[in-house]
């Protein structure tokens, strides 16, 4: 059993999971079934995972999906012209394009080459640039995208709050930044960013009341910096050792979750609370790029 203050992810994507069967029956009704490429280029073992788990979830919800798994040494050109391929490929209406890729190719001019209004990623600089103008019409990012759903479906009011966001990158920090600091529902935020170069971290923790962890390092969020009563969202995915599992290791987030937990308000397990939302919201996106396309 839970304690009363862990969110549970696996829950509300479920929850999520099942307004979006109805979507899917009234596009199938009309003769659309939503499609979805994926496309994974080497053999990244947590891309593996990730890809397997988006492809079941698909399957579950009745979203036809295709997964092309290239070889490590395509050359972005192939990429593209692949790309190029779903774009113009009418039972496709979402393509992912999974990263981290290979070094010798550039992401940023993969995720341009992919159509603005298949980009269920919500990686097109048309989209980020959307996101950034609270523009709706666009596609937003999964990850930071199912974090304020998470936010919005426990009950947590975003409006005036202190936001602290652990990490920039494009996938996660930079658009969550942008959705919690939007004029608007959900929305309306104090942001602060803390990154490598932040000078005080743990001060700007202690002012959070809610602080999202996306940095990438295993528990680095200890209970001494986080301010009693705050909401945690744990984005981060990190493999540590372990002796006591099968594999040797185990996944653990960005926070110390045995230790915060009974410190915060509200705090995301993980696994089981920001990785499920993720996966909800790129079959929401699917079914979305399915309706404006029918
Ligand atoms: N790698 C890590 N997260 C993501 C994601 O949300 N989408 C894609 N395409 N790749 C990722």
């Amino acid at each position: 059993m839970q304690a009363a203050n862990v969110v549970d992810g696996r829950a509300i994507a479920a929850q999520i999971q099942q307004e979006l069967a109805a979507r899917v029956a009234r596009l199938k009704s009309r003769g659309v079934v939503p499609g979805l490429a994926f496309v994974r280029v080497g053999e990244d073992p947590a891309s593996k995972v990730y890809v397997g788990r988006k492809e079941k979830a698909c399957a579950e919800l009745g979203i036809v999906s295709e997964t092309h798994v290239l070889p490590e040494k395509t050359s972005e050109k192939e990429l593209l012209a692949l790309i190029g391929q779903f774009n113009s490929a009418a039972h496709l209406h979402g393509i992912l394009v999974q990263a981290p890729l290979p070094k010798h190719i550039r992401e940023s001019v993969v995720f341009a080459t992919v159509l603005p209004t298949k980009d269920v990623d919500g990686f097109h600089p048309v989209n980020v640039g959307k996101l950034m103008l609270g523009d709706a019409t666009g596609f937003k990012p999964c990850t930071p995208a199912g974090v304020v759903e998470l936010l919005v479906r426990s009950g947590v009011k975003t409006d005036g709050a202190e936001v602290v966001i652990l990490g920039r990158g494009n996938i996660v920090g930079k658009p969550m930044a942008a959705m919690l600091c939007q004029k608007g529902k959900a929305a309306n935020a104090t942001v602060t960013i803390c990154h490598s170069a932040t000078r005080d971290i743990k001060a700007h923790c202690l002012r959070a009341d809610i602080l999202v962890a996306a940095i990438g390092v295993a528990h680095f969020v200890k209970a001494d910096m986080v301010k009693p009563g705050a909401v945690i969202m744990d984005v981060g995915v990190n493999r540590v050792p372990d002796a006591t599992s099968k594999t040797g290791t185990k996944l653990v987030g960005d926070v110390d979750f045995a230790n915060v937990q009974p410190i915060a308000g509200k705090i995301t397990p993980n696994p089981g609370g920001v990785g499920p939302m993720t996966i909800a919201m790129l079959l929401q996106n699917t079914v979305r790029a399915a309706e404006m396309a029918a």
